[in-house]
């Protein structure tokens, strides 16, 4: 904490009034047909913050200036019409990209790449920022092992580690490396979402309530949010759900004694949207008073949109509810965030010309990185550049589809189709299409051509916020259009553009080669071709295990093994753990994902394979290599994945969880080795008594392709 600005907060605090106070706590949405009421209250100083609706410009450079302009006439009211001249914040949803679109969370997660990750958020903050928004309501970084659940596709997937990894991107990328950098122009403000457990939902079903042990919430739930918290992040969103019985919009433990008093969050938190004054519907809250004491009390420092604050915590504050002083820590870390934003200098929205090729360029490489190759028989893929192919599905020229959820400022007309993409990179291909749902294939519509590519999708309205589905698998129209493909008696390529994951059993068999694509943004189009004619040798893996059938869900790798012993995925052979009518196994394991070159793992080693407790405590850390070769003919991105099992522990822990991973290139005949480090953060976990820790004993390290790395050694702590 600087010094300087804690100062200058105590000077401001001294001068406001509980009113003024409270209008810091407060935020509302820029809703043009409120305007005149919303200008008033900021010159009364009654609104801390914006919620911003849609702009879509769509490269509309006239509509986007007016935006900047109107984005400013409502600072100047509050910087130049109240009585302190406090900013506003301008906060909005900016979750996957702005003008550009990057992949969805779920699949930039598939990138393995935290570093690429960061590059779009950077990217991403600056066009954000061009548009006045200083503030993105994104990482959210919710572990989930539901796909039935609609947000699965705006987080991070089921490994808390990985989530870890990339929440620390998505903040470093949003606010720069440090919080000194944060004023610069183009960083803004991150906001960890959605503390805590909202992905362990009930069936899937969302808000509803989550049952999740305190042991299950900080060592599968808090690791992404420990990860945003060390990298700076700067806010916090509570979370709609309530768990065990208690809503997090007013857990005191949750906001307060973990995230403030133990993680050491000094940001500000907000709440979901209007979940203040939903606390009356969930049952613990009698009125708005009562709602707005309960969540102010438990830690929750910014209302979003209820207005219960602005209209209940003055006589909360008078009946001596909510004290004067918690009022106080609430507005100084919201006043905290504004002086490391540079508000209080500079509140302005301005325009710094963005570089739109070198934005698209990343995008188009974060694409590549996110699609996964399922399956590739026969070594099919690549196809040769030139080559003809029949087309059957309806995601071919889809545009809107492939933008994702939450994503309102996408100019589509820079937004490449699958066509776009195959007209781009292999201009000779001539496509031959033919009707997907026809019950019968009476002519050959594949002239010259020996494949068959069916690009089917999922559309947005199936994914995101209230958009959970029951069932996984394919529609009944999407399995006759793969059935009819393998009529042709040619090879077949699927091409799945799904937000989540899809239970694939009943129709896997039916294809030759599968990429799982997602939906990748603007540059969806041309990173699938780069795949398809291999200018690019895919190097995605998944971040969520496929299931077979939906009836398998929840299903995870880092499960912890029962009395009757699993070995991975519920028993790979174990029967009584399982189904009777299906396996245990998925139809595709966390962190799978293929190349079209192959890669051999040797020489796992650990260069100390023990090390006493206090060493560890000191900062001591195992290394453990291993060398890596491109055994094929074309160079590739290998992701190598560390795991960890905790032997014997106080706790049952799980048979495996990831530690570690590192994506390297190799070209063909070459070999580079890869070093994973193990220490305190690794091997601990938190125990019965929530202490953070490792326990003496033995580890087993597993390294390899996927979470069924089967190579291991074992290290100890004496
Ligand atoms: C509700 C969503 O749960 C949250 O993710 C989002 O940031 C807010 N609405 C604001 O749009």
């Amino acid at each position: 904490m600087n010094t300087e600005t804690e100062k200058k907060i105590d000077e401001l605090l001294s001068k406001m009034t509980v009113r003024e106070k409270i209008g810091q706590l407060t935020q509302y949405s820029t809703n043009p047909r409120e305007e005149g009421r919303i200008r008033e209250m900021l010159r009364k100083g009654e609104l801390g913050g914006f919620l911003c609706g849609t702009g879509c410009f769509n490269g509309d450079e006239e509509a986007a200036e007016r935006n900047r302009e109107y984005v400013n006439s409502l600072q100047r009211e509050a910087v130049e019409g109240s009585r302190l001249g406090i900013p506003v914040i301008f906060g909005k949803d900016v979750i996957h990209g702005h003008n550009t679109v990057y992949p969805l969370p779920l699949a930039l997660s598939a990138t393995f790449n935290p570093e690429l990750v960061e590059e779009c958020y950077d990217l991403t903050a600056k066009e954000a920022a061009n548009d006045g928004i200083m503030w993105s309501f994104a990482p959210m970084i919710d572990v989930s092992r539901d796909p039935r659940w609609g947000r699965c596709v705006e987080g991070i997937g089921e490994d808390p580690y990985l989530g870890e990894q990339m929440a620390a991107a998505v903040v470093r990328g949003f606010q720069g490396p440090t919080v000194e950098g944060l004023r610069e122009h183009g960083n803004i403000a991150a906001c960890a979402k959605h503390y805590i457990c909202y992905g362990a939902a009930e069936g899937g079903r969302d808000y509803h309530k989550a049952e999740v042990s305190d042991y299950t919430l900080r060592n599968t739930y808090l690791p992404p949010f420990r990860g945003a918290v060390k990298a700076g992040v700067r806010t916090v969103m509570s979370s709609f759900n309530e768990i065990s019985g208690q809503p997090v919009t007013s857990s005191r433990y949750l906001l307060t004694e973990l995230l403030k008093d133990e993680l050491g969050f000094d940001g500000f938190v907000v709440s979901d949207d209007r979940a203040v004054g939903q606390l009356q519907r969930q049952g613990v809250a009698a009125n708005g008073e009562d709602a707005a004491s309960l969540a102010l009390n438990a830690g929750l420092d910014m209302d979003m949109d209820s207005m219960v604050y602005l209209d209940n915590l003055e006589k909360a504050v008078e009946r001596g509810r909510v004290k004067e002083e918690t009022l106080n820590e609430a507005v100084r870390r919201v006043l905290r965030v504004k002086f490391e934003l540079g508000l209080f200098e500079n509140p302005w929205a301005t325009y710094v010309p963005t570089d739109r090729e070198h934005d698209s360029a990343v995008a188009r490489r974060a694409a590549g990185e996110s699609m996964v190759l399922l399956k590739n028989e026969g070594g099919i893929l690549p196809l040769k550049k030139g080559c003809d192919f029949t087309l059957m599905g309806d995601f071919y020229t889809e545009k809107l589809e492939q933008i994702g959820v939450w994503s309102s400022d996408f100019e589509l007309d820079r937004v490449k189709s699958m066509e776009d993409g195959i007209k781009e990179v292999s201009p000779n291909t001539r496509v031959w299409r033919t009707d997907s749902t026809h019950s019968t294939v009476n002519a050959n519509p594949a002239k010259g051509n020996d494949i068959v590519v069916v690009a089917l999708g999922e559309g947005n309205l199936l994914e995101g916020e209230a958009s959970s589905i029951a069932s996984l698998e394919l529609t009944e129209d999407q399995a006759l259009t793969i059935r009819n493909a393998r009529k042709f008696g040619k090879k077949v390529i699927g091409v799945l553009f799904y937000g989540r994951p899809m239970a694939l059993e009943p129709v896997e068999h039916l294809f030759d080669a599968i990429i799982y694509a997602w939906h990748c943004g603007s540059e969806t189009g041309t990173a699938l071709a780069d795949i398809l004619f291999g200018d690019v040798n895919p190097s995605g893996r998944l971040p969520m295990t496929l299931p077979r059938v939906t009836g398998q869900v929840p299903i995870y790798y880092n499960l912890p093994s029962t009395c009757r012993p699993v070995d991975e995925y519920y028993g790979k052979e174990a029967l009584l753990e399982n189904y009777r009518d299906e396996f245990g196994t998925p139809m595709y394991p966390f962190g799978y994902g293929l190349s079209y070159t192959t890669f051999e793992y040797s020489f796992l080693r650990a260069k100390k394979s023990s090390l006493t407790m206090d060493e560890i405590n000191s900062g001591a850390k195992f290394e453990i290599a291993v060398k890596v070769k491109n055994t094929g003919k074309v160079g590739g991105k290998e992701c190598a994945q560390c795991y960890v099992r905790d032997v014997l522990a106080s706790m049952t822990r799980p048979v495996k969880e990831l530690k570690g991973f590192s994506k390297v290139y190799i070209e063909p005949g070459e070999e580079k080795e890869i070093v994973f480090t193990l220490g305190k953060d690794e091997l601990s976990f938190y125990h019965a008594d929530r202490v953070f820790a490792p326990e003496s004993g033995k580890f087993t390290v597993y390294v390899g392709r996927d979470c069924y790395a089967s190579d291991s050694i074992e290290i100890e702590i004496l």
